[in-house]
């Protein structure tokens, strides 16, 4: 079976890379020669642990190739996997523009029998809208189906994820594509699930939209934890040693971001108005992880008085460790507040970086940890580095104007930051 997966995206060079690993001869097709030039000589354009060495490894077995030649590689494959990008538009729903232009792509090249398969996260009806777009530029006629095959993988467990993931949802309407898919995914050893498209489409955004509301809810409780003088992290423990809650995705802090959750959220929601309805629950969702980092620096302020004149040292940009992508993150709207609040920011990220246009006089970039410190405020941690447990707190105090630590990952030990002289605060935690 040959597989196409058209978008080399995030998504479509891991699902790509991880077909090759399953032994299945794979193309990824995309029209950013850019992209193709880097990923053709083994480089990967993202940080992604353990991606890298699968691309030079399938590069050289002859297993991947990529190329921007539409035709030739829509008519010498039999799947082929949708995985361009589906942005927000102003009012939240998805942008299908991209899987339109692709859904036309595959029914102007085709010359016989295609699965094609939706992998980008759509909303729900989307398989059938691009089954009525193939089939309006379908010229030959030629069969086709189309499936529904939603990714779970997460941001710097993207290879882990995808090999051993959790479980495979199948959505489709014909006998031919679900053996299709079956035979595609024989070697994992995970439960496959088979439903309908629109079913499949729907468990994508309730998974995500789930997990997001798992993580609002503790970060309201970890401000009534605050008043009660109660850790939010040993309630944490106490409620996911319950099978019934799990102990995954319970981690109070400075709310979530990433390019998934808030945009599944809000499709999701846009879908339920789109049908007369509101889904109340994501409401107060949005609503506590737009405020949970004011949360934090509300903390600050209590400390501090006034943020203006202040200098404030921030660890960590990137949405969640392990990755360089700083969509939605929570420290981007930290960090233009302590601004705008006439503070002195100076950032560190081990990998992370902010977009060029996002400049200020008083924002300076440091290229090492240690170079925040010094005669600094306050501390604010937005991501959970494991470099920053390991960094001298010990030493670090006497460097700072005001030993003040805001945790916003909850990752330091209090007791050990307070022995050391500091004013420690995280989130339902002190
Ligand atoms: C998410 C889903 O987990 C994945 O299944 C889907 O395919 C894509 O969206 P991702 O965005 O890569 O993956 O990151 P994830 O690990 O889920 O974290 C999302 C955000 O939630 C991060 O900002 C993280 O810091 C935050 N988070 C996560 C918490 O604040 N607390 C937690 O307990 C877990």
């Amino acid at each position: 079976m040959n597989i196409l997966v058209i978008g080399t995206g995030y998504v479509g060079t891991t699902t790509a890379l991880v077909f090759a690993e399953m032994g299945w001869k794979v193309t990824g097709l995309d029209t950013d020669q850019q992209k193709l030039n880097q990923l053709q000589n083994g480089i990967l354009y993202f940080h992604e642990p353990g991606l890298k060495e699968l691309l030079i490894k399938h590069n050289s077995s002859g297993q991947l190739q990529f190329t921007s030649n539409k035709k030739e590689a829509i008519q010498k494959s039999d799947v082929i996997f949708i995985c361009v990008g589906t942005p927000s538009r102003p009012d939240g729903s998805a942008d299908l523009s991209y899987v339109k232009q692709v859904a036309e792509d595959v029914a102007y090249h085709m010359n016989g029998y295609k699965l094609v398969v939706n992998k980008s996260t759509v909303p729900v009806g989307t398989q059938e809208k691009v089954t009525e777009w193939i089939s309006e530029s379908n010229r030959h006629a030629h069969p086709y189906d189309v499936a529904s095959n939603p990714e779970f993988l997460r941001e710097g467990k993207a290879l882990e994820d995808s090999l051993h993931p959790d479980r495979i949802i199948i959505g489709t309407k014909s006998d031919r594509a679900a053996k299709l898919l079956q035979q595609l995914y024989s070697s994992m050893t995970c439960e496959i699930i088979e439903t309908t498209p629109r079913t499949a489409e729907l468990i994508k955004y309730a998974s995500n939209a789930f997990l997001a509301t798992k993580i609002s809810y503790m970060n309201e409780l970890s401000r009534l934890s605050d008043r009660l003088d109660v850790d939010i992290r040993e309630v944490a423990k106490g409620m996911g040693l319950d099978l019934r809650i799990g102990s995954r995705f319970l981690q109070a802090g400075i709310g979530y971001g990433g390019s998934c959750f808030p945009k599944d959220v809000s499709a999701l929601q846009q879908t339920a108005e789109e049908n007369g309805m509101k889904l109340q629950i994501l409401e107060q969702v949005v609503n506590v992880n737009k405020s949970q980092y004011l949360y934090m620096l509300d903390k600050a302020k209590k400390k501090l008085g006034d943020f203006a004149g202040k200098k404030a040292a921030v660890l960590g940009l990137a949405f969640k460790p392990d990755t360089d992508d700083i969509r939605e993150a929570p420290s981007l709207r930290l960090i233009q507040d302590l601004l705008g609040q006439q503070a002195t920011v100076h950032l560190y990220d081990p990998i992370a970086k902010l977009p060029a246009s996002f400049t200020h006089d008083h924002l300076t970039v440091a290229s090492m940890a240690e170079d925040v410190f010094k005669e600094a405020d306050a501390v604010f941690i937005c991501t959970e580095w494991t470099m920053f447990q390991e960094l001298d707190w010990k030493s670090i105090h006497p460097q700072m104007k005001q030993p003040n630590l805001f945790d916003g990952r909850n990752m330091l030990d209090a007791k050990t930051m307070k022995s050391f002289g500091y004013y420690y605060e995280g989130i339902g935690y002190k």
